[in-house]
């Protein structure tokens, strides 16, 4: 199959890439730039576990987003959320309230629960569920999920207050 050359930003790392129509930007991310961080669950759509975020902080399927249709995009990765060495918010969230079993499915739903946090900061029960809907952990059953989510706020108010920023 023919390849066409495209360019992509992942982490602000920008890079040209060769791909084919049947490429998606789950295989660019994990075959071609090596951040295995973003996992494949079930390549079809339906677990959740592959989201990263699009450059306005949405949350993507990168299992069924062709790469070739992204051509001169920016996405972040579970790799791209720290910062200066230091863990995000909601990365410490999920381990301060023990929201981690295996793992597996941990880049999905912090970067679903990033997604959502980037949409509403301090998000109500219902958009809680709401958000977190669509990406699927066999171990948790998202009740610690839940309740990193919902004091993401507070840590991320702490770590301001502690560097003296805020968001
Ligand atoms: S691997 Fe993408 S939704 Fe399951
Ligand atoms: S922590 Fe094991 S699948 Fe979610």
């Amino acid at each position: 199959m023919a390849k066409h050359i495209m360019s992509l930003t992942v982490n602000g790392d920008t890079r040209e890439f060769a791909v084919d129509d049947r490429d998606t930007l789950l295989d660019v991310i994990r075959n071609q730039m090596a951040l295995t961080g973003t996992k494949s669950g079930c390549n079809t759509g339906s677990c959740g576990i592959c989201t990263i975020n699009n450059a306005a902080g949405e949350a993507v399927l990168s299992c069924l987003t062709p790469a070739l249709e992204w051509d001169g995009e920016s996405v972040t990765t579970i790799e791209g959320l720290e910062a200066d060495g230091q863990l995000d918010a909601i990365q410490q969230a999920f381990v301060e309230f023990g929201a981690v079993q295996c793992g597996f499915c941990t880049p999905g739903v912090i970067m679903s629960a990033k997604a959502l946090l980037n949409k509403y900061p301090q998000p109500t029960e219902a958009q809680i569920n709401e958000g977190m809907a669509g990406v699927l952990c066999r171990c948790t059953g998202h009740i610690k999920v839940k309740e990193a989510i919902r004091n993401d706020f507070r840590l991320r108010i702490n770590k301001g207050a502690e560097s003296g920023s805020g968001r």
